[in-house]
This record gives structure tokens, sequence and C-alpha cells, in this order.
């Protein structure tokens, strides 16, 4: 930030040119304004620092001298270091991104131990915390035209992968303020890890080889990374146009849903309405040019009562725990053949090896049946694995 960033200072400047035409004032305080030839209108004022325009073009951070005179009256001025510990941003050119390498497999232990907790199985997102991935970031980036124009519409998916425009805006953010509890912790390679983690999930392609589970990414690599909506913000706000990006863009209300508003109109901000609005309700009687009229009847379906036979609900409280798949080295619920080998011992000695016990299969399944009981879910399990 103290280092003279373009960048920076075009995005401070590009806010609070904004936020004084939205507040529509002028906050002078004691400082005199400078003449507006000087200051391109662009009154930006930071409790008396100014942004001076020379060319068109906002230059870099001015202190005004007059609120100066005598020196600093607190502070000091930053060590090299100090300087350098804030200085710390990571730009979509590369400018901050360290060298270093994390893979993705990597990234899936990170994320496993330090972040599931919060971001959920595969970066689903908890309550509160926002989901980092959705599935093809691609695909989701089209989301991004959804209008929700009925409450159970689909409307647009804004999760990292599919809405934000640099992928190092990622890093920055993982290295900086991720996990939540414990910032600032992470080793540039647990970032590299982790990005490349989450650029797995939200299915990635980086300079067309797809993000798979083996994938390493590396600073080259992440330079690479064209992330599907970096179009999708307007205007543009990088590069050296940048600031004449922002200008033509807000100059045109047409670019931000003025829509209607003709050239030199003025916004209609009070009794704006001319007729009077008609309101259409529905009567109690309903809508009655219907054909055919609604009904308000409620004549749905009976629901069917489910009977279960006695002998299932035996076998789904006592036998199915180990009858219904094979992991338990039981004959499985359905499987003919295995039924079929049980059967062939005779009738009367599958009762006498359920009812004593065989092997691991416990008297009785371990359940407090009468004999008679105990044969009618043995003959229920035969009967359903013919
Ligand atoms: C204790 C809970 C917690 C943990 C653990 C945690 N995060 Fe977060 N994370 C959050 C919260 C809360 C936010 C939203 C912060 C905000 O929007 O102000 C967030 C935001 C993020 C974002 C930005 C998402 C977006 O779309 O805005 C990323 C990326 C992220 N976390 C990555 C990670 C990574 C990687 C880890 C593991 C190293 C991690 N987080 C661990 C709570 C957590
Ligand atoms: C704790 C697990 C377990 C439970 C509970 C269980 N079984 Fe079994 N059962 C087995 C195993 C294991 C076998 C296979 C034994 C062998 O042949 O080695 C088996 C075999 C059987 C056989 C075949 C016997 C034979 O002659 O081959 C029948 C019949 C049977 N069980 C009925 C039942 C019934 C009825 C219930 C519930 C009342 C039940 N089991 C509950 C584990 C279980």
């Amino acid at each position: 930030m103290f280092k003279l960033d373009r960048k920076l200072i075009i995005s401070a400047s590009l806010v609070t040119a904004v936020a004084l035409s939205v507040v529509g004032c002028f906050q002078g305080g004691d400082v005199t304004p400078p003449p507006s030839s000087e200051f391109n209108n662009h009154a930006t004022i930071d409790g008396g620092v100014y942004y001076p325009v020379k060319d068109g073009r906002t230059g870099p951070y001015r202190i005004n001298e007059d609120t100066l005179k005598g020196g600093f009256s607190h502070g000091r001025t930053p060590t090299a270091n100090e300087i350098a510990a804030w200085d710390k941003d990571i730009m979509p050119d590369g400018t901050g991104l360290p060298e270093g390498s994390g893979s993705v497999e990597e990234g899936a232990e990170v994320y496993e131990a330090q972040c599931v907790s919060c971001h959920g199985d595969f970066g689903s997102g908890g309550a509160g915390y926002p989901s980092l991935a959705q599935g093809n970031a691609v695909t989701l980036q089209k989301t991004l035209k959804n209008q929700r124009v009925k409450p159970d519409a689909d409307g647009p998916v804004r999760v990292f992968g599919a809405y934000w425009p640099y992928a190092s805006t990622l890093w920055w953010y993982i290295r900086d303020a991720m996990p939540h509890t414990k910032s600032k912790s992470l080793t540039d390679n647990q970032v590299y890890a982790l990005s490349a983690y989450i650029l797995n999930i939200n299915e990635f392609e980086i300079d067309g080889e797809k993000v798979d589970d083996d994938y390493v990414l590396d600073r080259a690599k992440f330079l690479k990374i064209k992330m599907p909506n970096v179009d999708g913000f307007e205007p543009i706000i990088n590069g050296p146009q940048a600031l004449d990006n922002v200008r033509n863009y807000y100059k045109d209300a047409k670019n931000f849903g003025g829509l209607n508003l003709k050239q030199g109109a003025v916004r209609c901000m009070t009794n704006c309405q001319k007729e009077t609005a008609v309101v259409t309700r529905i009567q109690n009687g309903g809508i009655s040019d219907l054909n055919p009229p609604l009904s308000s009847v409620r004549d749905l379906p009976a629901e069917k009562a489910v009977v279960l036979d006695p002998a299932q609900t035996l076998y789904e409280e006592n036998c199915k725990v180990c009858h219904a798949d094979s992991s338990m080295g039981a004959p499985v619920m359905g499987d003919k053949v295995a039924w079929g080998k049980v059967t062939a011992k005779g009738i009367d000695k599958v009762y006498a090896n359920g009812m004593n016990g065989i092997n691991a299969m416990p008297a009785k399944g371990g359940a407090n049946l009468s004999d008679k009981d105990f044969k009618s879910v043995v003959d229920y399990m035969i009967n359903s694995s013919k």
C-alpha cells in the first residue's frame, strides 16, 4: 500500500469517487478544495489527502502539505521492513505471488485437517460458511445470468470458481485470512496445495490440462489460470486504461441499468407515477374465468396404509442387520443361490441350525422369539429369496 502501486490507488480513488457521486456531498471540512481544473472535479478526500489528476489521470497519493506544516504531529516514518510486511497484495499479474508448489493430494489433506470443519466436504459450505465449490466452474458461470424471478427458480451461483474474476484473490485470501481461527499460519506451499485442491473441486483446467487428483500446481501454472468469469466484471479495472474504463463506464447510465433514461434526462425521485395505479386483486370467489374453473375442493387420493407381513417386521427387527448384505457372511436376503444351498439341507435341518445357532449365526439370531415365530421368519426369508 505504501509503495506507489497503481492498481491500489486506482481502486481506492474509484471507490471514493463513486461514494462521493452517490451521496453527492463534499466533505471539505476546513480544507479548501483545490481548483477544479487541477483535480478534475474528483474531489477525493481522506482528511486532507488528495489524489491529484494530471493529464486526465489520477496520480499518486499526494498529501495536502498545509496539514503537515511542522512535520508529523504523531507517529513516525515506517521502516522498510514494516512497509514490506504490509505490502503483500497478490495481483492478477503475479505481483506478490511467491514461488512454490503444492499438489491436489496435499491440498486435500490440509483441507481435511484445517478447513472441512467450516467449509464442508468438498467445499460444499455450511451454515454461515461460504461454499468453495458447487461443481464445474465453467458451467456454473452461466448461472450468473439467472434472475430469480420465482422464489424457487435457480439463482446465480457465486462461488469462487464461477464468480471470481482472478485466482490471485484466492491465493491471497487463503494465505492472509484462512483458516479463520488461525490466519497466516499456512506455508506458501500449503497455500499452493489448497489452491490446487479448490481448483480441483471446481473442475478447472489450466492451460488445457485438467486439474485432476494428481495435479501439482506451481507459480508458473497458477499464472495461467483463466477464470471463466474474468470478463464478467465491468468496467475492466486493471491495466493502464483502467481509470478511463471506469470513467467511460459510469458516464453512460445504460451500462449499469439506466436503460430508460434518455441522455440529459433527470431522474424522477418523488411523485413520479402519473396515473393512479389500478390494483387488481383476486376476489373471494377466486378466479372465475378459468375453464375448467379452479377447484377449491380437496380431493387428494387417500393414502394406502402399508400393511407389513408380521414375519417381515420380525425380520427387519432381528435379522436384517446380518442378512441384508454379504458383509456378515450370512446368506443374503433375496440371494437365490445362497438360499438354494441352505434349503438343500432340508427345512428341518435349517430350522434347527437357526434355532441352535451355527458358526457366526447366533441361536435364533440372538432374538427372543418363540420357535413358531422364528420359523415364520425363516420361511419368510426363504420365500423372499426364491
Ligand atoms: C472456523 C471456520 C473456518 C475455517 C476452519 C476455515 N474457514 Fe475459510 N471462511 C470462513 C468464513 C466465515 C469465511 C467468510 C468470511 C467472510 O466472508 O467474511 C471464509 C471464507 C473463505 C474463502 C472465501 C470464500 C468466498 O467465496 O468468499 C476461502 C477461499 C476460504 N475461506 C478458504 C479456506 C481454507 C482453504 C481453509 C483451510 C485452510 C479455511 N477456509 C478454513 C471460515 C472458516
Ligand atoms: C449376528 C448376525 C446374525 C443375525 C442377527 C441373524 N443371523 Fe442368521 N445367519 C448369520 C450367519 C453368519 C449365517 C451363516 C452361518 C453359516 O452357515 O456359517 C446365518 C445363517 C442363517 C440361516 C441358515 C442356516 C443354515 O442352515 O445354513 C438361517 C435360516 C438364518 N440365519 C436365519 C436367521 C433369522 C431368522 C434371523 C433373525 C431372527 C437371523 N438369522 C439373524 C448371522 C446372523
